[in-house]
Parts: C-alpha cells; structure tokens; sequence
C-alpha cells in the first residue's frame, strides 16, 4: 500500500483528519447501495420488533466503500454498543474470550479483517455465533474436560474484502450476506456534495461532478481528493472549487480523466505492450508491474473492470478497445474484440 497514493482506497494518514466526521452515522444519511441498505432495513426493523439482535452480518466489498461505516451505522439504529477489533489485532483466544464475555444484551461486536483472524481462535466464534456460549478447556490432560459458559445475546457484524478467503464454517454462521459494490458518479457526486458542507467546502455541480468521475466508484478516495482539491482551489483561485478549479486540481495531483494513477497505466500498458494484448494471468501481471497479487485482484481489477477497461475471459485478463484507445494505442486484436 502506498500511503501517499491519492487514489490508495485504504484507510491512510491522509484521512485521520477527517474521516470520523465524514462518516453518516444513520441509514438515511448513508448514500447508495441501495441494494444492501433495503435488505438492511427489513433485517433491522424486524430485529427490533422482536426486541432482539440483528442477525450476524457480513460485509464484504473493496477497501473505501463503507463497511466500518455500516456497521457503526447499524449499531446507532439498533441503540446499543459496538465493540471494535480486526482479525490481525486478536492474538490469542483468550483476548477473543473476553471481548466476547463482555458484550452487553444485543450489543455489536465489529472484526475487520475477519478473513484475516488466526483459524485456531475463529474457532471460538461457532459456538458463540450459533448458541451464544463460550466453550472453555479447564485443566491438562486426561483431567481436561470443556465447559459452557452462557454469553448475552449480541450481534457479529464482520467485514472483509473478499468473501472467498473465509472458511465456510465461519462464513455459513452469518445470516445476513452485504456486498457492497463501487458506486456510481451519481452517488459519489452526492456524496462529494454532503462532505463538501460538512467541511465548509463551496463546490459547484460540475466540479463535484467531476470529482465524482475520477474518484474510481471509492467514497473514501472522493473525500480524499475533494480535500486537495480544495487546498487548490484556496492557492489558485477564490476557494470555490468548480469544473475548471477540480480539473486544474486532479491534473496536478496526477490524476487522469477515468482517475487512474500511474500503476493502474502501468498494468493496462503491461497488458497492451508486454503480452501483446493477449490474454494475461493476475500473476503474471502481478510480477510485471511489481505489485501483491491480492492487491491486484481486490483493489485495482475492480474498478478498471467496472469502467470497462480489462475483460476477464476464461483464458485470462484482455485488455478492452476502450483501454486502447484511452492511452491512444491502436487496436489490432480483433480476436479479442469486447
Ligand atoms: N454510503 C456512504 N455515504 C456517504 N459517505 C460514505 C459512504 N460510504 C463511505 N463513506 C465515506 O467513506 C469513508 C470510508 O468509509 P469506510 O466505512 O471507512 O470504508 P471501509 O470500511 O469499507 O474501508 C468514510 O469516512 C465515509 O465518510
Ligand atoms: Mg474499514
């Protein structure tokens, strides 16, 4: 990760500032996915008519798309407590134990990352997640036997990047599945505009418009790049950011019209120039333009696959017309023609 990459779509210095104040703390105020949100909404109401937790959620989608904002979101409406860890930051099971003992009636434990927690203390989560109890080992040996502890009643809500690296035991747990998926510049643009009066910002439609357009479907990275935009603005012109004043502001920062930085043109032009357009594995790009695998996959495909610019064929990668003719190379593989 690239902590100083503009359009980096994990969580980095450059929104410690402004993140927690940037984010809806209601369902109302939470812009897009749609889908995920009434499907939330049905689960939330019938949860408190019964006057019980929420089903265990899991939410899954890129970096930046608001899943730590979900869940926060959801604890709010249900009116009770989260509690917040990450799959990495539990190292052993008893830490796990007793964040789990002591969880309040209903409240919301958050793992982020939970792809990511050790497998021999997920295995603590089971019985938990199923009949609400802990299962302990007291003494050694052959005097070893296991007993049940009773826990409240509570909600998991854990969020990864990628549904496929969880266990099924763990997954098949969780009665509520949320993808989130990138959103689209009308989305983004409102967000763009609801940040923008948070922070004091003056913007016109078309400049937050065009921030939207480059924000790579990420409310995170339009955040990001509204704050340097304004930064420009309040140098360069009289602080009100506009389509000219958010265009000036997104070239200096090097960020093109579909917003792409230099590694995702330095895949698209591995794909083009390297393997002659033909179809390329992950790996194999991967190793070309000196970047993780995952991060390929989970962060940078996405969204060049949603603005259409790689194909994904059972042969591998495709480089699309469009990426041809965005970087203004001649098209010639008909073979592969999208
Ligand atoms: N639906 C949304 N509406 C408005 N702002 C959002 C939305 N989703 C995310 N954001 C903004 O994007 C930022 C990143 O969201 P976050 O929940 O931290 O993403 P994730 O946990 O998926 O990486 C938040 O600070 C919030 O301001
Ligand atoms: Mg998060």
């Amino acid at each position: 990760m690239d902590e100083n990459r503009i359009v980096e779509p994990s969580f980095t210095a450059m929104d410690s500032g402004t993140e927690n104040n940037l984010r809806p703390r209601w369902l109302e105020q939470y812009i897009g996915q749609h889908g995920a949100v009434e499907k939330l909404k049905i689960f939330l109401e019938a949860a408190k008519r019964r006057n019980e937790p929420l089903d265990h959620v899991l939410l899954s989608g890129p970096p930046g798309l608001g899943k730590t904002t979900l869940s926060h979101i959801i604890a709010n409406e249900m009116g009770v407590n989260i509690k917040v860890t990450s799959g990495p930051a539990i190292e052993r099971a008893g830490d796990l134990a007793s964040i789990l003992s002591n969880l309040n009636e209903n409240d919301v434990l958050f793992i982020d990352e939970i792809h990511r927690i050790n497998k021999s203390i997920e295995e603590i989560l089971y019985p938990a997640m199923e009949d609400y109890a802990l299962d302990i080992i007291v003494g050694k040996g052959p005097s070893a036997r296991s007993i049940r502890l009773d826990l409240q009643k509570f909600t998991l809500i854990g969020a990864t990047t990628r549904t496929g690296q969880l266990t099924s035991p763990l997954r098949d747990r969780f009665g509520v599945l949320l993808n989130l998926e990138l959103y689209d510049v009308e989305s983004l643009k409102e967000i763009i505009k609801r940040s923008s009066t948070i922070l004091g910002i003056e913007i016109e439609e078309d400049g937050a418009e065009e921030i939207a357009k480059r924000s790579r479907g990420t409310p995170r990275i339009a955040n990001r790049i509204l704050k340097r935009v304004r930064d420009y603005a309040e140098v360069k012109d009289q602080g009100v950011i506009n389509k000219d004043v958010a265009t000036k502001g997104l070239k200096l920062l090097g960020i093109d019209d579909y917003g792409l930085d230099n590694l995702d043109r330095k895949i698209i032009l591995t794909m083009i120039e390297n393997f002659s357009g033909r179809p390329v594995g992950v790996d194999a790009i991967a190793a070309s333009v000196g970047e993780d695998k995952v991060t390929i996959e989970d962060v940078y495909e996405p969204y060049l696959m949603q603005i259409g610019f790689i194909n994904r064929t059972p042969r591998g990668r495709v480089a699309s017309k469009k990426a041809y003719d965005h970087f203004g190379i001649e098209y010639k593989n008909e073979e592969n023609a999208l």
